[in-house]
């Protein structure tokens, strides 16, 4: 599929509210004095082209919105995407999602993390790049407040069972998956994120699961093999090209 060059950002249009490198943050991220208020914090990993921050943040005022995005292009995009909205609730962060949400936030603040289609990294022995690795999962585990939840959407079915069974490897806290309906969509952008919107059009599942944290201890549970969420180089499917509609390069 040819992909579209991503629009020209007007040079007029000041970022300085709604776009930040990570390491412009400093060590820890204070969502309380970066938007002045106190308030729920969702937080998504691999925004793209940040049509859930857009959205989200324009419907739910009274939440703030931190996206992460790895490509720097697309998160200036999205950064511009919400300072010509004028929204005030929502920032991206230009940087590695992983490394924000383990490093940078504290435990018990995040009300809920996004990860909707992520790079499927599909050969057996690039499948430790995937950002549904133990790192992440274990973040999203401390960092949310009890209730909190954790939305994870994919195309790919292999990702989504595999994530499915390495949760409970890995954390104790997060119960799930809980199901989540096909929701309708009623016009062209009534879609959670551009990939969903790409996938719903070619008529190809998309598989949506949530978790839900539970109040506890977080107890790290060891490891049974000692590399629970690195790639197995066995693996039959290692073939080399990428698969069906996901392109890793278009967000
Ligand atoms: C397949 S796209 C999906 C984009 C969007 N979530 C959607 O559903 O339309 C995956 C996105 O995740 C970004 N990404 C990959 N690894 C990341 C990381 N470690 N931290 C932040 N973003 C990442 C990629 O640059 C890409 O924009």
């Amino acid at each position: 599929m040819a992909r579209r060059a991503l629009p020209k950002i007007d040079p007029r249009i000041d970022l300085s509210r709604h776009l930040s490198e990570l390491s412009a943050l400093g060590e820890r991220f204070d969502p309380a004095a970066w938007f002045g208020r106190s308030a729920p914090l969702e937080v998504e990993v691999g925004s793209g082209k940040g049509l859930f921050l857009v959205r989200a943040a324009s419907e739910r005022p009274d939440h703030d919105f931190v996206g992460v995005e790895l490509a720097k292009q697309y998160a200036r995009t999205c950064g511009a995407k919400l300072a010509k909205a004028g929204l005030t609730n929502a920032l991206m962060i230009s940087g590695d999602g992983v490394r924000f949400s383990d490093e940078f936030l504290a435990d018990d603040s995040v009300a809920a993390f996004h990860v909707y289609f992520p790079d499927p990294w599909w050969k057996a022995r690039h499948r430790k790049r995937r950002v549904l690795n133990r790192r992440l999962l274990q973040a999203i585990e401390s960092k949310l407040v009890v209730g909190g939840r954790l939305h994870f959407w994919t195309d790919v079915q292999e990702y989504f069972e595999s994530t499915l069974e390495l949760i409970p490897r890995v954390t104790t806290l997060l119960d799930g998956p809980h199901p989540v309906a096909e929701p309708q969509s009623t016009h062209d952008l009534d879609y959670r994120t551009h990939f969903e919107r790409r996938t719903r059009l070619a008529e190809l599942p998309v598989y949506r699961a949530e978790f839900v944290r539970l109040p506890g201890q977080v107890v790290r549970p060891l490891p049974a093999d000692g590399h629970d969420d690195e790639a197995d180089d066995s693996d039959a499917r290692d073939s080399g090209d990428e698969p069906t509609g996901v392109d890793a390069s278009e967000a």
